[in-house]
């Protein structure tokens, strides 16, 4: 079992870090969007450690983390295209994940056997530091046991991986607490496979064409090839049973009102708390915050022994989408609209 250490984000300590992915350890970071379990991404040791410290499907590839556009030509040569040129000029760094043709060289088990790369460039300062000091592409997926809610502080990246990890970046709260938005391109062609902080909206201000892929508020049809292996699996999910209601508030209290018991909790906005007596979390007003405490209350559903919990829906536009994309898959797509 190894001694694993949170450690304040000082230089010192991010260049501690660096010696312990040269080695082929692994580390987990602060990012903009969540907490990331990183590695060498040309070091298959290493690589192979993050599926087996996550219980990570082997057939869900990484995505892979630079810290400047020179670190592209690790990953692949289609790089020139006028729409990926203008997305990333407009979104990168940031929390946008890009699939991109592979380059011969990348890792069967970073792309999970397929043809293509999943690239991001991180703004979160840590983050960025720490590739540029490491200088080579990082892979990172979200730092959390396979299934569990994506981590957005140090502690909980500790509380899924302490004993299988040397250390751990401590970044304080992520800013976005959604991870990033990852597309697709075909053509003039963007496709949105996971919904995240850029949304469809912004990606439409640099491309004609965009458009959602299936999964994203569908469960996966399980005879059709997943274009995002990711979205085969089961996500975010607590202990306790989640239903999503997509209704107005007062529709929201009927429903729930009859069914709240012991160990039934309710999640809703900021502000519409006080109209229960107890078993009540609230995820935040705006959108923003929403995301950014949506995994907070998914793992507190556990620390208080909720057995089921009835969860507000937001609303479906700008970065909704992805909390409500989340939700689904949290509650196993148990939805009811009301
Ligand atoms: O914000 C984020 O993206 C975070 C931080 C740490 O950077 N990372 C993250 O990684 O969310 P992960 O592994 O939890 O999610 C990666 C998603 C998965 O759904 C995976 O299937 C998809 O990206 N993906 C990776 N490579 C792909 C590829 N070549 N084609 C299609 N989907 C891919
Ligand atoms: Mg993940």
């Amino acid at each position: 079992m190894t001694e694993t250490k949170i450690l304040h984000a000082s230089t010192e300590n991010i260049l501690d870090c660096v010696k312990y992915l040269k080695n082929g350890d692994v580390v987990g970071i602060p990012t903009e969007t969540v907490y990331g379990l990183a590695a060498d991404a040309f070091n298959a040791d290493a690589v192979a450690k993050i599926f087996k410290i996550k219980g990570r499907p082997s057939d869900n590839p990484l995505i892979c983390h630079i810290s400047d556009l020179k670190m592209l030509d690790y990953l692949t040569c289609d790089k020139n295209s006028s729409l990926f040129r203008n997305i990333t000029e407009k979104f990168w760094p940031g929390p946008l994940t890009v699939i991109l043709p592979k380059k011969a060289g990348v890792l069967n088990l970073v792309s999970a056997n397929l043809e293509t790369v999943a690239v991001r460039f991180p703004s979160n300062a840590i983050a960025r530091s720490l590739i540029d000091s490491f200088g080579r592409p990082l892979v990172a997926p979200s730092a959390n046991l396979s299934g569990r809610p994506s981590p957005t502080t140090a502690l909980h990246v500790y509380n899924d991986l302490k004993g299988k990890v040397g250390a751990i970046l401590d970044g304080g709260r992520c800013e976005i607490g959604l991870e990033s938005t990852v597309i697709r391109l075909e053509g003039d062609l963007v496709e949105v496979l996971r919904p995240g902080a850029v949304s469809v909206d912004m990606l439409k201000s640099v491309a004609a064409n965009v458009s959602l892929g299936d999964s994203v508020l569908k469960p996966f049809a399980s005879d059709g090839a997943a274009v995002c292996p990711g979205v085969k699996y089961a996500h975010y999910s607590p202990k306790a049973e989640v239903v999503l209601i997509d209704s107005s508030f007062s529709n929201f209290c009927k429903y729930v009102l009859d069914r709240m018991g012991r160990d039934v909790w309710c999640v809703v906005f900021d502000g519409e708390q006080g109209f229960f007596q107890k078993n009540v979390l609230t995820f935040g007003s705006s959108p923003a915050s929403q995301a950014r405490n949506v995994f907070s209350i998914l793992r507190k559903l556990d620390e208080v022994g909720a057995r089921k919990a009835f969860f507000r829906a937001p609303s479906k536009s700008g970065i909704g989408l992805a909390i409500y994309n989340r939700l689904l898959r949290a509650s196993g797509f148990n939805l009811v609209v009301l």
